[in-house]
């Protein structure tokens, strides 16, 4: 058994009176591919925003690959290997596709302090920013500006962005948002194909059901930051507090 990527141990956070995290405990394995799902305003991207650092917490641990990451700053936590994209497009729209990619990459290789004679880190990191194009599907939109992409591509391109950096782990917040169906489908199964290559681990928060049925190993279920579902596909479609949660919020609007 592979030990545990992330443990989040009784983490809480609320907003005034709105609870948004309530005692959470939750650990991710590698190669998991999770989906988050819950009803607006469920503490889904309140718990990622607490993982990946950018929303301090109030209660609560989180450990990443055993170490204790609860008060490290972003940066810290990205150079550990966890990383995440956000709920609106984060590109840079004035650049191309490819120096997009080779800004996060270039980043890599600084840290790294490779050896290597100026020429060919030059190729190493063309290599790479192609390896990462391929990887995502957009090889054949190298050279095109990022922001005459289409919205999934634009999309595609963050995740890129963010695989460039090599995480261990990533989390997705509504990868899919704002997208039509067909390109929905694209960027899922792309991530699904992601997964599968098993170099990072992903978490994405996604609404469309069908698509988190079809695409996850795992679903965790939050409502009111609270886990009120966790298990595989099959688990989460048959449980009645699941349904409730989600009839009720149909019912309702
Ligand atoms: N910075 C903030 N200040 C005040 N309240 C906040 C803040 N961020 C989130 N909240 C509140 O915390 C609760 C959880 O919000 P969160 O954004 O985590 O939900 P979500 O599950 O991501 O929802 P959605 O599906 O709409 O993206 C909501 O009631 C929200 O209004
Ligand atoms: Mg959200």
């Amino acid at each position: 058994m592979n030990a545990p990527l992330l443990e989040i141990k009784r983490l809480s956070k609320a907003f005034g009176r709105v609870i948004a995290a309530s005692n959470i405990d939750l650990t991710i394995d590698p190669g998991v591919l999770t989906s988050i799902i819950g009803p607006n305003g469920a503490g889904k991207s309140t718990l990622i925003n607490m993982l990946s650092g950018s929303l301090p917490v109030d209660s609560g641990r989180i450990l990443f690959q055993g170490a204790d990451i609860t008060h490290l700053p972003i940066h810290h936590r990205v150079r550990m290997g966890l990383c995440r994209s956000f709920q609106v497009v984060n590109i840079f729209p004035d650049l191309t596709v490819f120096d997009n990619i080779q800004i996060p990459v270039l980043a890599v290789h600084k840290r790294a302090r490779r050896l290597f004679r100026p020429v060919a880190r030059e190729a190493g990191v063309r290599e790479e920013v192609s390896q990462v194009l391929d990887r995502v599907g957009l090889a054949a939109e190298a050279q095109t500006v990022a922001s005459a992409l289409s919205h999934g591509d634009q999309r595609l391109l963050e995740v890129g962005i963010a695989l460039a950096v090599r995480p261990r782990l990533l989390f997705l917040d509504e990868p899919t948002a704002g997208m039509n169906p067909v390109e929905r489908v694209r960027v899922l199964e792309n991530i699904r194909g992601l997964s599968e290559e098993g170099k990072t681990t992903f978490v994405i928060v996604e609404h469309d059901m069908d698509i988190v049925f079809s695409l996850s190993d795992r679903v965790v279920v939050l409502h009111h930051g609270v886990i009120i579902g966790d298990g595989t596909t099959e688990d989460i479609q048959k449980s009645a507090r699941v349904r409730e949660v989600y009839l009720g919020e149909e019912v309702m609007t």
